[in-house]
């Protein structure tokens, strides 16, 4: 009679070196992209008071963070844009001079390593804070679509080496697309906001971005936070259209889109750790009440582990101090 040995998994987890062997899933600095806010001026750095450690700073001192961020092993950063001006169809979107065409510029020149994406999406530019232009009350959807295409280009012309347009207009890829290659960009990646849901945890970058729409909300273009069949059928209309990369938003409240997403397309996917997620643990941390550094760490894990291949977050620079290489 054979003797049958029950599985006894604590073998495993009783030191640190066998734990590291046979873990699952890491992330490193490698895995993230910090985003950051440009607004004008010059030594200007204006701390978000709903997200601890994160500033709207001048172009001259969001070098400096993206500089601290490369020497921290951290390959990307997102740009974010605070215009000196703003109208109803966000044209300092697409100024030459704008503040995150300088921003770029700066980073091509200053740190061409930086891989450098921008988003492209009118609510920082527009005076009623939507995301695309008005009839009405509503936004128009194939009136907004030459606008972000003008917006992307402008990025790639200034040095974007990915646009990534977060409006949630439909047909927006496809457009920014044929713009792109036409302009002679056409090797310029698209990193998709596919899955944007209608979501309470942008709060905080609303403050940061000083984008919070002056009436109504963006239920009308952006997702249900119900649906996951439908998120499916945005990443794949995104990829058809010409998405090079995907983005599933916010990322905690929705591990399970993202591992669907993964699991039934494949497609190259990034998730997007937002501000409400930040704030929530950084507050808690604040308090005394967790330990912040821990949960983030936890949080990022299960992002990476659910299936996103990169994840944009405001924790980068912290993460990557901390972490044992
Ligand atoms: C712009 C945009 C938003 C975020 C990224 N791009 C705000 C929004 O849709 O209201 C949110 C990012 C975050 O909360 O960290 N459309």
């Amino acid at each position: 009679m054979s003797m049958l040995h029950s599985p006894r998994l604590r073998r495993l987890r009783s030191s640190e070196p066998l734990r590291t062997l046979v873990r699952e899933t890491t992330v490193s600095p490698g895995d993230l992209i910090l985003p950051l806010f440009a607004t004008g001026g010059e030594r200007i750095r204006r701390p978000v008071s709903s997200m601890p450690g994160v500033d709207q700073t001048s172009v001259d001192e969001l070098l400096r963070d993206a500089e601290d961020a490369l020497t921290l092993g951290i390959p990307a950063v997102l740009l974010f844009g605070i215009p000196d001006r703003k109208d109803e169809t966000g044209s300092s979107g697409w100024e030459e001079e704008g503040v995150v065409q300088r921003a770029v510029r700066a980073l091509k020149s200053e740190l061409p390593e930086m891989l450098v994406i921008t988003d492209v999406c009118l609510c920082e530019y527009t005076s009623h804070g939507h995301c695309g232009v008005l009839r009405g009350d509503v936004v128009d959807n194939d009136a907004t679509l030459p606008l972000l295409a003008r917006m992307a280009v402008s990025h790639a012309g200034a040095g974007a080496d990915i646009v990534a347009p977060s409006d949630m207009m439909d047909r927006r890829v496809a457009v920014i697309r044929s713009a792109l290659d036409e302009n002679g960009f056409s090797d310029t990646p698209i990193l998709a906001y596919s899955a944007k849901y209608a979501s309470a945890f942008y709060g905080p970058f609303r403050e940061a971005a000083e984008s919070t729409p002056q009436f109504g909300d963006r239920r009308g273009y952006q997702m249900d936070p119900a649906n996951v069949a439908e998120a499916l059928r945005e990443v794949r209309l995104d990829v058809q259209e010409g998405a090079d990369i995907i983005m599933i938003k916010p990322a905690l409240a929705y591990l399970d889109v993202i591992h669907r997403v993964k699991a039934e397309t494949g497609y190259p996917l990034c998730a997007y750790h937002v501000s409400g997620e930040y704030a929530m643990v950084m507050a808690a941390g604040a308090h005394g009440w967790i330990d912040a550094d821990r949960a983030m760490r936890e949080v990022l894990t299960s992002i990476k582990r659910a299936g996103a291949d990169m994840i944009i977050t405001y924790y980068a620079r912290q993460f990557a101090r901390g972490s044992r290489v």
